[in-house]
C-alpha cells in the first residue's frame, strides 16, 4: 500500500490496496492517513452496498443518515443522486456531515457508481489548516468557545432540502441541535481543528445569531482559502473517505443534464466535548 499526501497537506491518495481484503495493519494505516490528511482517495474499487458496509465497519460502527433516501434494501447506505432533471445536488455547499448530532459522525465513505462526463468533483477543506491560519490572538479568543449546530433549517419541514424531492425524507426528524467546541483537539491526532461550518452552525453558544455572524463569516472565509483545499475528480469505482472532524466538503454542481450517483456510508463518531481546547 502506498499513501501519497497532497502537497498542501489536505488529502492523500492511497494506491495498492483492495478495500475488501485489507489487513488489520492496512486499516490502521488508512485510519491514520484519514485523520492526518482529513480525506483519503482510492480508485478502481468494486463495492456492492453490502461490501461498502463491511469495509466501513472496519473503521467503526455505522451511523444511519436519517435524511437521505437509502439504497433499496440497505437502510444504512444513503443514495447521493443527481438525475438529469434535478437542478440541485446533495451536498452542494461547504459543510461537514452530522455536526448537528450530539456525537457527530467520525467519517463518511462515498463510492462512485455513475459519474458525469465532466464536472461533479468534490472539494475538501482542511480544518487543521484553517485553524493554523488564524492569528494567535483570534485562536486564543476561540479556545473555550462553543457553537450551536442544527439540522432543522436544512432538513426540516419547509427547509431547502425540499420535501417534494424524493432524495430526502424524514423531515419530521430534523429536530437535532447540538453544542460543540469551536476548536477541537482532534480525537486521533490531537491537532487543533476548527469545528464550525456554514451549513449547520447557527451561532456561538451564548451569543445571538447577529452577534455570531461576523465572526463565523470571517472563519468561513479563512477556512475556504484555496491553499487549504483539495479537489477530487471522480471515476466510476473511486472512493473518498473523509474525516468529518478535520475537513469540510463541497460537491460541485457543474454538470447540468447529466447523472451522478454515489453511495454513502457514515461511520459513527463520539461526543466532541472532551476535545475542547481551553486557554
Ligand atoms: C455529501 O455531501 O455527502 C456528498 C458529497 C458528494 O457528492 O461529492
Amino acid at each position: 500500500m502506498e499513501i501519497r499526501p497532497f502537497d498542501n497537506g489536505c488529502g492523500a491518495e492511497i494506491g495498492g490496496v483492495d478495500l475488501q481484503s485489507m489487513s488489520d495493519e492496512e486499516v490502521e494505516a488508512i485510519a491514520d492517513a484519514h485523520a492526518a490528511y482529513g480525506v483519503v482517495f482510492l480508485r478502481g474499487q468494486t463495492l456492492t452496498p453490502g461490501d461498502q458496509l463491511a469495509v466501513a465497519r472496519r473503521f467503526g460502527p455505522i451511523n444511519v443518515n436519517r435524511f437521505f433516501t437509502p439504497v433499496p434494501g440497505h437502510p444504512e447506505v444513503a443514495m447521493v443522486l443527481k438525475e438529469p432533471h434535478h437542478q440541485y445536488n446533495i451536498g452542494g455547499g461547504w459543510h461537514t456531515d452530522h455536526s448537528y448530532d450530539q456525537a457527530p459522525a467520525l467519517g463518511s465513505m462515498l463510492f462512485a457508481l455513475d459519474v458525469p462526463s465532466a464536472g461533479g468533483d468534490t472539494m475538501f477543506a482542511s480544518m487543521y489548516k484553517a485553524y493554523e491560519a488564524l492569528s494567535p490572538g483570534l485562536r486564543r479568543t476561540l479556545e473555550g468557545l462553543r457553537a450551536v449546530h442544527s439540522s432543522r433549517h436544512v432538513f426540516g419541514k419547509g427547509a431547502y432540502a425540499k420535501q417534494d424531492d424524493d432524495r430526502y425524507h424524514n423531515a419530521g426528524q430534523a429536530t437535532q441541535d447540538a453544542v460543540h467546541p469551536v476548536v477541537i483537539r482532534h480525537p486521533r491526532t490531537g491537532r487543533p481543528a476548527l469545528y464550525v461550518n456554514p451549513a449547520f452552525t447557527r451561532r456561538i453558544a451564548g451569543w445571538t445569531e447577529d452577534e455570531s455572524r461576523p465572526l463565523l463569516e470571517h472563519l468561513y472565509d479563512v477556512a475556504a482559502r484555496e491553499d487549504h483545499t483539495c479537489r477530487f475528480r471522480w471515476e466510476v469505482g473511486s472512493v473518498a473517505f473523509w474525516d468529518n472532524r478535520a475537513t469540510w466538503h463541497h460537491a460541485l454542481n457543474d454538470y447540468p443534464g447529466e447523472r451522478r450517483l454515489m453511495h454513502r456510508v457514515t461511520v459513527e463518531g463520539e461526543s466532541l466535548s472532551p476535545y475542547l481546547t481551553e486557554n
